[in-house]
């Protein structure tokens, strides 16, 4: 399928869209203190989206039983919350979070450490945070997709970190997951060209250890195989003919 390029009036909405998504994670970084259970943010991540007048576009997505994926220590994505599962203080969280404003999705994750965390906690997180920043330099009209890809691995490799291979970024609009799929690690082709108008979620999902994933009995939650720690960062982005702009970012 083709990649959409959004209008003027769309892009408004995606960036309404995305700066509500925005507020929420700003409110749901707050609850982040150890003895918080993973429903409890949840519960609060519905209320929240709901309270802007939007809806949650996680929830029920393929059969996804919640509004806000939440993912400690070695889970790398799509932790069902659960009231018996209590943050403590030296985990880490990742929180990801989406929902629909007038028909326009937005999508976007942050990994929090919980209280005191190990350096090495720390040193996942901010790497993996900033490697969002290094894929998105590449991010603009006249590049190519894979450029982003390529940055990416670029940055994270020199840490020794794992790449997840097995779950990649996408494109966003109408829709949850629109083509393209952005893969963060490095490509052997150029992918297609970059234009003014595409939104893109751009997502990578890094491990301490290894690359390698597997998937728990509940068919969610992604866990490192090794069982390192794994972190998550994403936000929505616009291309531009000149720097991208974030839409999920306030
Ligand atoms: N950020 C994730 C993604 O883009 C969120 C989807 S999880 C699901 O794939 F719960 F909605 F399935
Ligand atoms: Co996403």
């Amino acid at each position: 399928m083709a990649v959409s390029i959004k209008s003027a009036r769309e892009i408004e909405l995606m960036r309404e869209s995305g700066k509500i998504l925005a507020k929420v994670h700003d409110e749901l970084g707050k609850a982040i203190v150890p003895g918080i259970s993973t429903k409890e943010i949840d519960i609060l991540g519905d209320k929240l989206i709901r309270s802007y007048g939007c809806i949650p576009n996680f929830l029920h997505y393929n059969g996804y039983p919640a509004s806000i994926c939440v993912s400690v220590n070695d889970e790398v994505v799509h932790g069902i919350p659960n009231h018996h599962r209590i943050l403590q203080e030296g985990d880490i969280v990742s929180l990801d979070a989406g929902l629909i404003y007038q028909g326009y999705h937005s999508d976007a994750a942050r990994t929090y450490g919980v209280g005191t965390i190990s350096k090495e906690a720390q040193s996942l997180i901010d790497v993996t945070r900033q490697s969002f920043f290094e894929g998105i330099k590449k991010a603009r009209a006249g590049n190519f997709l894979y450029d982003i890809s390529n940055a990416i691995d670029e940055y994270v490799t020199a840490f020794g970190y794992g790449i997840v291979r097995d779950l990649v970024g996408h494109g966003i609009g109408t829709k949850l997951h629109e083509d393209p799929q952005i893969p963060n690690f490095r490509q052997k082709r150029k992918g297609i060209r970059l234009q003014a108008g595409m939104t893109l979620a751009i997502e990578p999902m890094i491990n301490i250890g290894r690359a390698d994933v597997e998937w728990l009995d509940d068919d969610w939650t992604v866990v490192t195989e090794d069982g390192s720690l794994s972190a998550h960062y994403e936000n929505t982005v616009l291309i531009t003919e000149g720097d991208p702009q974030i839409l999920t970012m306030l």
